[in-house]
């Protein structure tokens, strides 16, 4: 008896095994690989490099810009490069949907990428402008001292933009906890993934329009006085939208000091500090700010391979542009 319970319980266990195994490889098991490219252009992930590499060297920010581009990228349409096309009496473009207007950056480092990809590819195009941009942020965080991790290549390029998804989607520095939540389980994404992902605020910089209601309104409940004080010498009530204030202290370095400030109430936002404000996520904050941010690299990494897998055209399914912000004629 006991131990044909023992059996059964086992073939359970072997079931969920299996089953969990299976979970696993078909999310990561879209057709994405990371050896798309090692046959059709050996040379085009070390020609990506070195052009990230020469931006954040002649400007650490550019780094923290192309990060953010992939992102934006991936929650409109998905990882389709649809936020590189640039506005036609067709295309609706997504450069001056409200979270990118006057700021999402780094679209001319992408253009150098583009063109040197292409002559490293014998001057044909074959690496796509989506590709482009994952691979670009994962080297940029490589650049600040971040984590690396293997990048999930083969998208196609989408031949349409959407100015209205832009606005929909892709979250605002005002919200809470729920609606950043849900912003990002409509992609797929969980609380953990959001958590993770929250932390690329750990390099690059706000303008004071978006934290300004912050440091003046909140209070000592959610905002340290002595942060709100300080962000307030150079963000003020009436002027100054655009002066910027580094998400977190030390912009140019991918550490885990972005989650250690969220702890003691000194996130920027108002969205960072709704991930510690005594909700669901309180919890993997404080991990995330403890032991060096060792635990957020690892799951940051993954949480990246998880975001570059929204929704890729692949197949015969889009496009490889010739000129990032075209649709091919
Ligand atoms: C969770 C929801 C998020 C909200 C509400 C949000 C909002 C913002 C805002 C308002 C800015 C400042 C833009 C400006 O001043 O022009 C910003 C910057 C930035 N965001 Fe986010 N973000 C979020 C998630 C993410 C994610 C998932 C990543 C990447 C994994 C990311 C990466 C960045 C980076 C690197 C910057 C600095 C860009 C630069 O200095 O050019 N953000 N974000
Ligand atoms: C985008 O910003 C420019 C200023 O650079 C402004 O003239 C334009 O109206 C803005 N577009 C939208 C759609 O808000
Ligand atoms: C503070 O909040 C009030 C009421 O919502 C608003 O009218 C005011 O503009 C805010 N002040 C700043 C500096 O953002």
């Amino acid at each position: 008896m006991a131990s044909s319970h023992r059996a059964i319980f086992f073939t359970i266990l072997l079931l969920l095994a299996v089953a969990a195994a299976a979970t696993a490889s078909s999310a990561g098991g879209s057709p994405l690989s990371p050896y798309y490219y090692s046959k059709i252009c050996p040379n085009a992930l070390p020609a990506i490099r070195r052009v990230v590499e020469a931006a954040v060297s002649r400007e650490r920010r550019m780094g923290a810009s192309l990060l953010r581009l992939h992102f934006h990228d991936c929650f409109v349409q998905g990882c389709d490069g649809s936020i590189l096309l640039d506005a036609t009496p067709t295309i609706d473009s997504e450069k001056t949907a409200l979270p990118n207007n006057n700021s999402a950056r780094g679209f001319e480092v992408i253009d150098m990428i583009k063109s040197e990809v292409d002559k490293a590819c014998g001057g044909k195009p074959v690496v796509s402008c989506a590709d482009i941009l994952a691979v670009a942020a994962r080297d940029s965080v490589v650049a600040l001292g971040g984590p690396s991790w293997e990048v999930q290549l083969g998208r196609r390029d989408s031949t349409s933009a959407s100015r209205t998804t832009a606005n929909n989607d892709i979250p605002t520095p005002f919200m809470d906890l729920p609606a950043l939540k849900s912003s990002f389980q409509k992609q797929g994404l969980n609380e953990r993934d959001l958590v993770a992902l929250s932390g690329g605020h750990t390099i690059g910089f706000s303008q004071c329009q978006f934290f300004r209601n912050r440091i003046f309104n909140e209070t000592a409940a959610t905002i340290d006085a002595e942060f709100a004080r300080e962000r307030r010498a150079s963000c003020f009530a009436g002027s100054g939208d655009a002066n910027l204030g580094s998400l977190d202290g030390s912009p140019a370095r991918f550490d885990g000091s972005y989650f250690k400030n969220l702890v003691e109430k000194k996130g920027l936002l108002h969205s960072d500090q709704a991930l510690f404000a005594g909700g669901s996520t309180d919890s993997v904050v404080k991990g995330y700010g403890s032991n060096n941010g060792r635990s957020f690299w690892f799951d940051f990494a993954s949480s990246m391979v998880k975001m570059g897998n929204i929704k890729p055209l692949t197949g015969n399914r889009g496009q490889i542009r010739v000129n990032c912000r075209k649709v091919n004629a």
